[in-house]
């Protein structure tokens, strides 16, 4: 269990290119925390940073938690040969935290099945994961990420390039695992929509400048969003995450 998540002036750079500039936010603990901007912006890289992968030049980190906090972590993109001799099932347990025999406890093998029914993963149990479909994959990664149980999970565009119905599936089963157990999300998104339908609270990130509110208010800020973005199709997502945001509020 998290107790906080907070980031205090944060810096980080590449050959001397500064990405990101005396960031500091706050993500609430147990609920779904989505960061948005454009491209470049350095989204993944603060994600690295959460991670421990990279370090900032500048800045402070903290999250707090009862002993220490496992973190789950789905990237933006991860090239796999179709020829990658590894089935789906052994490729979910290498997500486990201490897996240190060569088999499975019994334990293990029963976390493995509940998190393989959640994700909806059992029928690929046995393919080699390089010959499976980009959602069948992503739900295989999203598994790897689950048998850690992890009091943090991460995900990088998780739902990019899957079809509207499997994205709406995968989220649905990311805002369960929070709900449920309390995990802290922090996803990033390129949909307006999907972000106004399940974040809490947003940070909008451009180079050099951020912000962050309420999901609600953040999104609705038009002017906000094409100073970030800096070109039209905003209107359209705008669009979108409005009636998104009516269908949720009808929901609450
Ligand atoms: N390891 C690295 N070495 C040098 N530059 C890097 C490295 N990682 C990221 N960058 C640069 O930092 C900037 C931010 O990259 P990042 O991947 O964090 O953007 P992003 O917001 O995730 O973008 P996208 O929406 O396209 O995924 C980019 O200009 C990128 O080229
Ligand atoms: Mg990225």
């Amino acid at each position: 269990m998290l107790h906080r998540i907070q980031m205090n002036h944060l810096s980080v750079g590449f050959n001397g290119e500064e990405v990101l500039r005396d960031l500091s936010f706050y993500v609430p603990v147990g609920k779904m925390f989505a960061i948005i901007g454009p491209n470049g912006a350095g989204k993944s890289t603060l994600l690295k940073v959460l991670l421990g992968l990279i370090r900032p030049q500048a800045g402070e980190m903290v999250i707090e938690g009862d002993g220490k906090p496992v973190i789950g972590y789905v990237p933006q993109s991860r090239p796999i040969d179709e020829e990658t001799p590894i089935a789906a099932k052994d490729f979910i347990t290498l997500g486990l935290t201490s897996h240190l025999l060569p088999w499975l406890t019994r334990a293990e093998r029963s976390k493995l099945k509940e998190i393989m029914e959640f994700t909806d993963t059992e029928m690929l149990a046995k393919k080699p994961i390089g010959r499976l479909s980009g959602g069948e994959r992503q739900r295989v990664f999203l598994a790897q990420a689950l048998i850690r149980e992890p009091d943090l999970l991460l995900l990088d565009e998780s739902t990019a390039n899957l079809d509207p119905g499997a994205q709406e599936e995968m989220m649905r089963l990311v805002f369960r695992i929070c709900e449920k157990r309390g995990v802290t999300v922090i996803f990033i998104s390129h949909d307006l929509a999907q972000v106004a339908t399940y974040a809490d609270q947003v940070l909008l990130l451009a180079r050099g400048k951020y912000v962050q509110g309420g999901a609600a208010d953040l999104l609705s800020d038009q002017q906000l969003l094409a100073e970030y973005y800096q070109h039209e199709p905003v209107d359209a997502a705008q669009k979108a995450t409005l009636e998104s945001a009516q269908r949720q509020a009808m929901f609450h």
